[in-house]
């Protein structure tokens, strides 16, 4: 064997073992490294972390996860007795790292724009910093897309996009007045985030225009830490709340018997995401996982496409295949 060929067999190794890992992770394979060999989440010990949609799912196993590790949190969203369920699980979790002053609730509807700050000052009076933000409060959709009301697509982009933005914004001026623009801001976007998927034309609108949000700020603000995290399929009630194609619907369904990676999982990725400064990262069971990394490549999208139906895809999302 020449050692062109030996080269070309290499390569070939590298591109088919990487194919695997596509197929027997739960997530991309850098967070998955990261999991095993990156930076420990104790290096965020002290830290203040302010989450939205703290109250269930993902922000609640991800406020837990960090909680573990001696992290200071702000939990935010609207149900306060759920936000102090949560604040109590953190403080166990935390065995001590925390006192009860180092978990503050923050109740806030992220529609209301117009506390935002004096819910920023909140945030600063009480710990006096703010290390990361982490826009997680958000609503899914389940509708066709010819049955969407407009006044759907505009209460969605309201809540998962501007209302992320706008909060965004106050906290990187503060980031840019306190650090010369050094922080980090997260956001959890989602696998409908980065191609097509059937029966949420909005939801995945709404969460690509956000990951284009955060991917020109961070072009624009090198020093910045920007953290997209984008969960496939999770086990959480969020279609119980999801929107529809009707105004004022909730899709009001469970996620129970559908496989799903469980919320815990999710936090866990998320905080190892969030220590490590990464900035795409997506986790998911197989196939999802697998359909993420196609989905990140428009050929392989096309391709998709044209083999798998609509029904296919949206039975890979539901976790019925
Ligand atoms: N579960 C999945 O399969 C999945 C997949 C990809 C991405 N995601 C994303 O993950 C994020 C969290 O969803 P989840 O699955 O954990 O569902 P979830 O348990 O329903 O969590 C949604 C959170 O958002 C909060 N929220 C909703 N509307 C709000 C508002 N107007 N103001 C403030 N907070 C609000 C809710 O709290 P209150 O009701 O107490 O306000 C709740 O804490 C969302 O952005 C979602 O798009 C989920």
């Amino acid at each position: 064997m020449s050692f062109l060929e030996f080269l070309l067999l290499l390569l070939v190794a590298y591109y088919v073992i990487y194919v695997l890992l596509w197929i027997v992770l739960d997530c991309n394979v850098a967070l998955w490294f990261k999991s095993k060999f990156g930076v420990s989440l104790s290096s965020m010990r002290g830290q203040v972390v302010w989450i939205t949609g703290a109250s269930s799912g993902i922000g609640r196993s991800l406020a837990l996860s960090l909680a573990r590790h001696g992290v200071r949190l702000v939990l935010s969203a609207r149900r306060v007795e759920q936000l102090e369920v949560v604040q109590e699980e953190c403080l166990a979790a935390a065995r001590g790292l925390l006192a009860t002053k180092d978990v503050l609730i923050l109740p806030m509807d992220m529609l209301q724009l117009q506390r935002h700050e004096s819910n920023l000052f909140t945030v600063l009076n009480h710990f006096d910093r703010l290390d990361v933000l982490v826009n997680n409060a958000g609503r899914s959709q389940r509708a066709s897309w010819t049955d969407i009301e407009i006044e759907v697509d505009r209460e969605l982009f309201e809540l998962d996009v501007f209302s992320v933005v706008h909060l965004t914004r106050l906290v990187v001026r503060y980031f840019i007045e306190q650090n010369g623009g050094r922080g980090h801001v997260a956001a959890t976007s989602s696998i409908a985030g980065f191609g097509p998927v059937p029966f949420s034309a909005t939801y995945c609108a709404a969460k690509h225009a956000l990951n284009a949000y955060l991917l020109s700020l961070k072009l624009e603000m090198r020093k910045l830490d920007v953290t997209i995290f984008a969960p496939g399929p999770i086990a959480t009630d969020f279609l119980q709340e999801a929107f529809t194609g009707e105004q004022g619907a909730k899709y009001g369904q469970s996620t129970a018997n559908q496989k799903r990676m469980t919320a815990d999982r999710c936090g866990e990725l998320f905080a190892v995401a969030l220590a490590n400064k990464m900035d795409l990262t997506w986790c998911g069971l197989f196939p999802v996982n697998l359909l993420a990394y196609c989905a990140r490549n428009p050929t392989l999208t096309k391709i998709l496409g044209q083999f798998m139906t609509e029904q296919t895809l949206n039975k890979i999302r539901e976790g019925k295949l």
